[in-house]
């Protein structure tokens, strides 16, 4: 497909005339911009064989001329290793309010070799987009290449750390590799594009947060390149960049887009301090030298990231680990609303929330600087448990896409609204007006807002968003001090939704052009009319329900005033036969109409009321596919005169004995034959790392060992007068180093826990020096045995190739003697076929398939968990164990590693094959591992084994295993075993 032959242009206004993309080869149709944007909420996207349009103006996306807000929540498809739990995922947003998930593509996750790439089982991205648009939710994709994350290598592949050139410029070497990884990628991508109908994808991420060599051609070449070879590659909706804060970089005409204009969106993140008062970034507001508004005031308001949790770093560190509930704690849904809300109020209507579910970065996927968990403090946790972040997620979510006024909101004139920070803006075609109320204050705020008679409330270090004079449904609301939610016709009548919080007294005014009759079917209200204005008190609690008709409207309209909390057991679906409102249960996943049924699908937890109103004439609603018996009730809805059952329970096994034990780290003893073994012959390296001079490259990767544990095994002849040696090594945070002479451990090193200021630079190296046993200070032959636990590499966030720092020893000397070592060394075996690259590491057992279910391990004695016993090295422990859980339930289930803190070991957890993670027990903080369904069989066997690597000097453990219940509820998606 070629670029010249396409015309685009930027709609820049309302009234501007635009050419809209279309396929390849189709001819450009004009269309005008909605001057009013009103009506029904967009279907939800699918892949419907249709051509698509997708473009944007200052305020927001046009999708075939008609604005959209995306609110998107960003997942990791490799940070959930079991694909029928990504479609559980994508349903609990789509239920919650989001429009579109955004996700990374992570380069290493695909490639264990370069020209080799696996988009097979857990790797399935087909599958994924797939998912997406079945789920009715656009994609962002962001393929990187490099994507920072939190994840080794900022997702670099193992193999590129020894690679020529300097990454994230336009390196030719470099570049040849981002061709063979964006040509994998675009390839199943192209068939997902929503411009064609094939899929959701909506739009596609080059590079992310690159700031360096902004202004210098290796920068701009680089961005050109990968511009050119992302459309060559049949890539067609609109492409962006994640700046790193609004600094105004790669904006429209920073780089050469081949002559193709109007297609560039200008994207910025923001992790703002929570305990600050939220910045103003966005189009109306502050950034760098070239942000703040002037930054690309022809593109919409664009976040491809915005904080909805953070990272938590290993224990132990300056600013050490203090577990995700402290994430989820800091960033509440009290933080969402001040700073979401403050980012609608600077006019960004791309909104993407990273991370919406975090997930775990299992096996060797970790970046140093984060633990196994990536849970974020997200709004869905890691175990996929709902959080109650959900619920302004859930309120604005529905409200920007049932209301349509909020994808084109101008400043307005400023408002003073005591002892607030008060936004006010404007939709200018139909005039509704937005408030948002900040309170930065420690103390709970009541004050007015000019135009809205009715006093307001907004707690401490809170938000709250208001509008007036906007039209919901039919009928125009005035004013109300209640949050609008949505706005939707069901069968006869009109249904508004207003939210707040539990016992508020909420005023919420209609006009009418006559007196309407109103009754209150539900709740704590009252109704006055005068003066063409209907006034409806309320005091919120469950749902309040009032009915209104007449008054000048036709259709009857359905007031439902929630309290919060019982705003997130509302769900709204659309389908091709009409609305969909749905109350009660934990979760409604799908709703679909077929004749007068409406077909439910969802979870329950507690025993749940099952209430919906749906399209005209509808007479039955199945919940899970069982039919249900109803009763049509006041508010116009059918009820099911039987509560939903809620979940039963969920039966754990003790995992407290019946474990094998087995030690290993044969590759200490002299005898061990490491005649297999690569040699330590090479001289020069591209790592950043130097080489030290007269001593051969002793870096693992350049080995091709990347990920986990790697063996050296050091043969010289003489150690006569050798007091010690030095080994000088290098790995991430929490390296650990053990060494042998002669079989004899010579003890064990811990990489030191960084200054802040060394750890920001990733610089992790260490020398270990052991003295040498007097007995052993004789002429040989003898045998140097090191273990070095690399903990991964460094992200590449600067562009300074930080991800080639030396991984495993750098350098190794004795004092008063130089024998000549020959070494060898010993890394992670051939890529796992399943699991893939960054599941093992080069430990012996997981070398020779200890860590597999169906190793045989009939032959290792039966033995307790915790020992006594100080043994440096290696043990493992293996037992089955079974569960049952009833089929009709979705058990998140989760392993819990617990002992003494001054136990110094750590562990390496295999289920079923699968490494989920590690565990560093005088470390910390995770004691608690996600176990996905799929890896884990919640109906039949499963086998665990644990890898031990203990310093020797303490006894190791681990003292207690057992299974937890994350989190269990009726319902779930059907998943498949991997
Ligand atoms: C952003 C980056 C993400 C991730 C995030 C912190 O700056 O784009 O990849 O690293 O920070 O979690």
């Amino acid at each position: 497909m070629g670029l010249s032959r396409r015309t685009f242009s930027a709609l820049a206004g309302t009234t501007a005339l635009g050419l809209a993309l279309g396929g390849s080869g189709a001819a450009a149709c004009a269309y005008a911009a909605p001057t009013v944007p009103t009506g029904p909420a967009p279907a939800p996207p699918a892949a419907d064989g249709r051509r698509h349009t997708i473009e944007f103006d200052r305020y927001s996306l046009l999708v075939d001329g008609s604005r959209l807000v995306v609110w998107s929540g960003e997942l990791h498809p490799f940070r959930l290793p079991s694909p029928s739990l990504w479609r559980d995922v994508l349903q609990k947003m789509r239920a919650h309010g989001y429009n579109a998930v955004s996700i990374y593509v992570s380069w290493n996750y695909h490639s264990p070799a370069a020209g080799s790439y696996d988009f097979t089982g857990v790797r399935d991205l087909d599958l994924f987009l797939t998912m997406a648009a079945e789920t009715g939710l656009y994609v962002i994709l962001r393929p990187g290449p490099y994507i920072n994350a939190e994840i080794d290598a900022g997702g670099y592949p193992g193999w590129l750390t020894v690679t020529k050139g300097t990454a994230r410029t336009s390196d030719p070497t470099y570049l040849s590799y981002v061709d063979e990884w964006f040509t994998q990628v675009d390839a199943i991508a192209a068939r997902h594009q929503y411009t064609d109908g094939a899929g959701t994808i909506l739009l596609y991420q080059i590079e992310n947060e690159y700031n360096a060599y902004v202004d210098q051609p290796a920068g701009r070449d680089y961005m050109a390149h990968l511009y050119a070879k992302v459309r060559a590659d049949g890539i067609d909706v609109p492409l962006f960049h994640n700046d790193n804060g609004r600094n105004g970089y790669w904006t429209p005409g920073s780089f050469d887009t081949g002559g193709e204009q109007g297609r560039w969106l200008y994207g910025f993140d923001g992790y703002p301090s929570p305990s600050q008062p939220p910045p103003d970034w966005g189009n109306f507001g502050i950034g760098g030298a070239k942000g703040g508004a002037t930054a690309s005031p022809d593109t919409p308001g664009f976040v491809p990231e915005f904080g909805g949790g953070w990272f938590d770093p290993w224990g132990g560190v300056e600013f050490k680990g203090k577990g995700y509930a402290e994430s989820r704690r800091t960033r509440d849904a009290a933080y969402e609303r001040r700073f979401y809300l403050t980012n609608l109020a600077n006019g960004i209507t791309l909104h993407n929330v990273y991370m919406t579910y975090g997930g775990t970065s299992w096996g060797w996927l970790p970046a140093p600087c984060v633990y196994t968990s990536y849970d974020y403090g997200a709004a869905i946790d890691e175990a996929r448990q709902p959080t109650a972040k959900l619920i302004p997620m859930h309120q604005l979510g529905h409200l920007l896409q049932y209301v349509p006024d909020f994808a084109k909101l101008d400043r307005a004139a400023d408002v003073t609204v005591t002892g607030l920070k008060a936004y006010h803006l404007s939709n200018p075609d139909t005039g509704a007006q937005v408030y948002v109320l900040r309170n930065d204050g420690t103390k709970a705020v009541t004050s007015t807002v000019p135009g809205i008679d009715a006093p307001v409330t907004v707690p401490a270090k809170d938000a709250r968003l208001l509008a007036a004079g906007i039209q919901l449904g039919r009928r125009k609301v005035r004013y109300s001090n209640a949050q609008p939610m949505l706005a939707l016709t069901a069968g006869r009548q009109e249904i508004v939704v207003l939210t707040g919080p539990t016992d508020e007294k909420t005023v919420t005014a209609l006009e009418c052009e006559g007196e309407p009759t109103v009754s209150v079917l539900d709740g704590d209200a009252t109704s006055t009319y005068a003066d063409g204005l209907l006034r409806i008190e309320a005091q919120l609690g469950g749902l309040t329900r009032v009915s209104v008709s007449g008054g000048g409207v036709a259709t009857p309209l359905l007031l439902l005033l929630a309290d919060d909390e019982t705003s997130l057991r509302l769900w709204p679906y659309d389908t091709p036969s009409g609305s969909v409102l749905a109350y009660g249960p934990a979760l409604v996943r799908t709703a679909t109409v077929t004749g007068v049924t409406v077909a439910l699908t969802g979870d329950t937890v507690e025993d749940a009321e099952l209430e919906v109103w749906g399209p005209r004439g509808f007479l039955e609603v199945t919940w899970n596919d069982n039919d249900l018996t109803t009763a049509a009730a006041p508010s116009g809805s059918l009820r099911a005169t039987q509560p939903l059952p809620g979940v039963g329970p969920v039966a754990l096994p003790s995992l407290a004995d019946g474990w094998r034990k087995k030690a290993e780290n044969p590759e200490a003893a002299l005898a061990f034959d490491d005649s297999a073994w690569k040699t330590a012959d090479r001289t020069t390296s591209f790592s950043t790392t130097p080489v030290p001079a007269g001593q051969p490259v002793l870096f693992a990767d350049d080995y091709g060992f990347h990920y986990g544990d790697v063996w050296y095994r050091g043969h010289f002849a003489d150690a006569s007068g050798a007091q010690s040696v030095s080994l000088a090594y290098s790995t991430g945070t929490q390296g650990l180093l053990l060494a042998w002479l002669d079989g004899q451990p010579l003890g064990a090193h811990r990489m030191p826990v960084p200054d802040k200021t060394s750890v920001r630079q990733g610089s992790w190296t260490a020398t270990a020096e052991f003295a040498v046993p007097q007995a052993l200070r004789t002429s040989g032959p003898h045998l140097l045995s090191v273990l070095v636990r690399r903990m991964q590499h460094d992200m590449d966030g600067k562009s300074t190739d930080t991800h080639k720092a030396a991984r495993g020893l750098t350098a190794v000397t004795f004092k008063e003697a130089s024998p000549k070592v020959s070494w060898r060394l010993q890394g992670e075996a051939a890529a796992d076929p399943v699991r893939g690259p960054l599941n093992n590491g080069g430990l012996y057992g997981e070398r020779n398939g200890w860590h597999l279910p169906e190793f045989g391990d009939g032959d290792w004695a039966l033995g307790d968990l915790a020992t006594t016993e100080k043994r440096q090295g290696v043990t493992w422990y293996r037992r089955g164990f079974k569960l049952a859980v009833d089929s009709g339930i979705d058990a998140s289930i989760g392993l819990i590693l617990n002992d003494d803190v001054a136990r110094a070991y750590r562990v390496q957890i295999f289920l079923n094959g699968w490494n989920m993670g590690q565990y560093i027990n005088d470390v910390g903080p995770q004691h608690t591992f996600v176990l996905p369904n799929g890896i884990l069989r919640t109906r039949g066997s499963n086998t665990l084994a644990l890898a031990v690597i203990s310093d020797g000097t303490t006894a190791s453990g681990p003292a207690e295993v057992g299974l937890t219940l994350l989190g269990s509820a009726a319902g779930g998606v059907p998943v498949t075993t991997l």
